[in-house]
């Protein structure tokens, strides 16, 4: 499967409701993950979930965007067309206008050293599952 190796200044964002669901993704996300914005919108975020991705590192983002608190973490992707990439991704929860709540994620390019990392970590945690 091919690697999509971001540029140092991509720069990938994208929002979904308090169920996950996006609503919102910049270019960058959409030309990263192969996607128009139509065929995101309204889809649940895990459309680009990696089955290499452990289910611990999401409960962890859920845990705690929910609580309130800010999340960080290694993700690795899945793009429309079987390839993958890596990012650093920051998540913040914030009010919504109509009183309900969202999820925002910000997403830059991680290192080399922080991917092989992650990959390493994340293989552990899959065959714990
Ligand atoms: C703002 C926000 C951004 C997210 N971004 C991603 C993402 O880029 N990739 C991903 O696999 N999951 C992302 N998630 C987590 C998904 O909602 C989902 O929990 C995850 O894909 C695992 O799928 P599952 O919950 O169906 O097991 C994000 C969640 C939020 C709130």
């Amino acid at each position: 499967m091919k690697e999509t190796v971001l540029d140092d200044y991509a720069f990938l964002v994208s929002e979904t409701d308090a169920k996950g669901v996006i609503t919102f993704a910049n270019d960058d996300f959409c030309k990263i993950a192969g996607y128009t914005l139509d065929e995101l919108i309204g889809q649940p975020h895990n459309l680009v979930r990696h089955t290499d991705m452990p289910k611990a590192a999401f409960k962890s983002l859920w845990d705690t965007v929910q609580k309130g608190d800010i999340w960080t973490g290694y993700v690795k992707n899945a793009t429309k067309d079987g390839g993958y990439y890596w990012v650093y991704a920051t998540v913040y929860p914030f009010d919504t206008c109509d009183g309900g709540k969202g999820y925002l994620s910000c997403r830059r390019k991680p290192s080399i050293e922080e991917v092989e990392e992650h990959e390493a970590l994340y293989k552990e945690w899959k065959k714990a599952e």
